[in-house]
């Protein structure tokens, strides 16, 4: 295989095709070495670097993928705005010293005729599952062909998708999937905002809104903690904070099993607080861990 299939050389060697990505993973296990794999929709941020950090820790070879999936977007959502900067991602995964890019194009992943879906049921309903219909479907139907494709050792997500973490556990569980699935903790602004390719979007009135994001749910996660609320009474009150503070709207503010994501009505257990609120058309979500004191 030529080090790039890519159209324009890129600082790093890039596939496009399952063909050339399965030649390479071949030629590192013949030589023994463990493979690790970093999915992502581009865009890369530093949110995005430590998981790859993260899986260089764990294995001899870190694939990332680069795969902006159209069937995780709905019709009303941000598919053609997405942002696409494959060469300054290159860059980034070669400074990394990133093993191999991974950059298919649509047709790769679903060529004429596709019609599977993996489609997994609990933990992927209500939340981001209930307002984004399909979403999860799309997320989970390419991960497992990214799976099967490069069948890695371990793959590493972002804590920040708390919700597509526990899908993608799931379903490699139910289905068999060989291969050990690794959280990443979010990676934050100096103000405690998540890191996000969507906080691009965020004018600077929105991006001061924003800050109140994480303080408000680092709050109520602390009152539920403490026992001195219930839940419910906490949840009401860090969704009345949220809109004071100038969110166009509060999609969820919910607190659930930290790994089957049932709700929880009493913390009688490890839990997760998530959330998501909108900024005019931009989208934020974050989750904190609510433990037992
Ligand atoms: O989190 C993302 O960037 C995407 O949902 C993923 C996991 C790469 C699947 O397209």
């Amino acid at each position: 295989m030529s080090p790039s299939e890519t159209d324009t050389p890129l600082p790093l060697a890039a596939v496009r095709t399952v063909a050339g990505l399965r030649a390479m993973v071949a030629k590192w296990r013949r030589a023994g070495e463990t493979i690790g794999l970093v999915p992502t929709m581009g865009a890369l941020h530093r949110g995005h670097m430590s998981l790859m950090t993260l899986a260089q820790t764990e294995v001899d070879r870190v694939v990332v993928s680069i795969f902006v999936n159209p069937t995780q977007f709905g019709p009303d959502e941000d598919l053609d705005k997405y942002p696409r900067q494959e060469r300054s991602d290159a860059d980034k995964l070669a400074a990394a010293n990133v093993d191999l890019l991974f950059a298919p194009q649509v047709t790769e992943m679903y060529p004429d005729g596709f019609s599977t879906t993996v489609s997994v049921e609990g933990v992927s309903e209500g939340m981001c599952g209930g307002k984004r219909q399909g979403h999860f479907d799309g997320v989970s139907t390419v991960v497992s062909k990214l799976f099967m494709q490069c069948l890695p050792d371990v793959a590493v997500f972002g804590e920040k998708d708390y919700q597509q973490l526990q899908v993608i556990k799931r379903f490699a569980r139910d289905l068999d999937f060989p291969i050990r699935i690794i959280g990443g903790p979010t990676e934050r602004e100096e103000d405690g905002l998540a890191l996000s390719s969507r906080n691009a979007y965020l004018s600077d009135e929105q991006r001061g809104i924003a800050s109140h994001l994480p303080q408000i749910l680092k709050g109520t996660a602390l009152a539920i903690a403490s026992g001195h609320v219930s839940p419910d009474l906490a949840l009401q009150q860090g969704i009345t904070a949220l809109n004071a503070a100038g969110f166009d709207d509060v999609e969820y503010l919910e607190l659930r099993d930290v790994e089957t994501l049932v709700p929880l009505v009493s913390l009688d257990r490890p839990g997760r607080l998530l959330v998501a609120v909108h900024l005019g058309k931009t989208r934020l979500i974050d989750n904190v861990a609510v433990n037992l004191a």
